[in-house]
């Protein structure tokens, strides 16, 4: 593959996962059985990046093993809706089309193991999306590096990546005890919880204590949070996760006030919520399932974007909880989300019940954030007020 035999789409790609591997002391190269390419908005990709995949489209780049793709910079379909200009859905309409010219699966959002992309405990696998990354290593056991978008289309067009990191079993090891003495309820209390964590351990790898039946949400939300303000790729969790590791010594508790001080950290001060957004990462069906709930009959005043893969949307509307959704003003922002979309300047206070999509919203939107339960969250959209 490096020498060109193979084509120059593969070539190249091989180079970028040769350099990865020298830099990072890689001895073999590993198959890979899934890809998940990150830095599909054109938002972030700009014209060079979409040029870089042209290239490789028309030498031939045909992916190896199943390929999805993160969220986009808007709706593909409904982006008019969502106040998308028409210059940038050409753009990105463009993108997916290369994409899909190479054999990738345009599934557009951050939950690939929600939308068919979903790989066995040991599976060496190249994801990028770091809340994605964080739930197979940690929730399903497959094992991959926080990938960039161009390693993990490397990976793609050859099936291989170096073998480094969490591909090897010894790196995996949880390295500090979280003892967790507080209550845990709502999905944002994950988010909390990982926003605590990651604050205090940084990158260390945590095994979390008195964590009890957590739901797929839950876990998909510290993954996301754990990531963002940590950095750790993986943990553990007593009962619930399926790696094993040993039990390191150091340990360290969050009890209620960590929790407290995280959310203290994660709100602003003002409380006039003019945007709000569910579905960091992507909202599953339940989590639908629970807005429609909490919408019904009711009408929202505020911008309500609810972010989810296409196929959950469906799903959504076979089970009549998208027209309640819609039937109230709340819009489905599928295959993207409020991060990735061009958002920057139109709105000021976004409430949310996702820790990572306030670190997004502050940072790449300069919004302000309220961070709490779903039920807080759909009283903004519906009174404009946070309390
Ligand atoms: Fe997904 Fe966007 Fe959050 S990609 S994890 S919804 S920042």
């Amino acid at each position: 593959m490096l020498n060109g035999s193979a084509g120059y789409a593969v070539q190249k790609s091989m180079e970028i996962l040769v350099a990865l591997g020298e830099i990072f002391g890689a001895k073999e190269m590993v198959q890979v059985s899934s890809v998940q390419v990150a830095g599909v908005s054109y938002h972030n990709l700009g014209d060079a990046g979409l040029e870089y995949l042209e290239n490789l489209a028309k030498a031939g780049a045909k992916s190896k093993v199943i390929t999805t793709l993160n969220p986009a910079g808007m709706d593909l379909e409904n982006w008019r809706d969502l106040g998308i200009s028409e210059n940038f859905a050409m753009k990105q309409q463009e993108i997916i089309a290369t994409f899909q010219k190479m054999g990738i699966i345009p599934s557009c959002t951050c939950t690939p193991y929600l939308a068919g992309n979903e790989p066995k405990k040991g599976d060496h696998i190249a994801w990028s999306e770091s809340s994605a990354v964080t739930y197979a290593n940690s929730i399903i056991g497959a094992k991959t590096n926080r990938e960039g978008g161009p390693s993990a289309l490397a990976s793609s067009l050859t099936g291989r990546t170096s073998h480094y990191g969490m591909h090897s079993d010894h790196e995996r090891t949880a390295q500090t005890k979280v003892i967790v003495r507080t209550k845990l309820d709502a999905i944002s209390d994950y988010g909390a919880l990982g926003y605590a964590t990651g604050k205090k351990l940084e990158n260390k790898i945590p095994i979390f204590f008195n964590i009890e039946h957590p739901t797929l949400e839950q876990l998909k939300s510290l993954s996301a949070s754990i990531a963002t303000y940590g950095g750790t790729p993986i943990f553990h969790i007593e009962n619930v996760t399926p790696n094993q590791t040993s039990i390191p010594s150091e340990t360290i508790t969050i009890d209620h006030n960590d929790l407290m001080t995280a959310y203290e950290q994660l709100n602003d001060e003002n409380t006039n919520v003019d945007f709000v957004a569910l579905g960091c990462p992507h909202c599953t069906l339940e989590e639908i399932r629970k807005i429609a709930e909490l919408l019904k009959d009711k009408r929202v005043t505020r911008e309500f974007w609810i972010c989810t893969a296409r196929q959950t949307m469906k799903l959504a509307e076979q089970q009549g909880y998208a027209d309640v959704i819609r039937e109230s003003g709340a819009k489905f922002a599928c295959d993207t989300c409020m991060a990735v979309a061009p958002l920057k300047g139109r709105f000021k206070v976004l409430a949310t019940d996702s820790a990572k999509a306030c670190y997004y919203g502050r940072g790449t939107n300069n919004f302000q954030t309220r961070i709490g339960t779903l039920t807080q969250c759909v009283n903004a959209a519906v009174t404009g007020k946070w309390n």
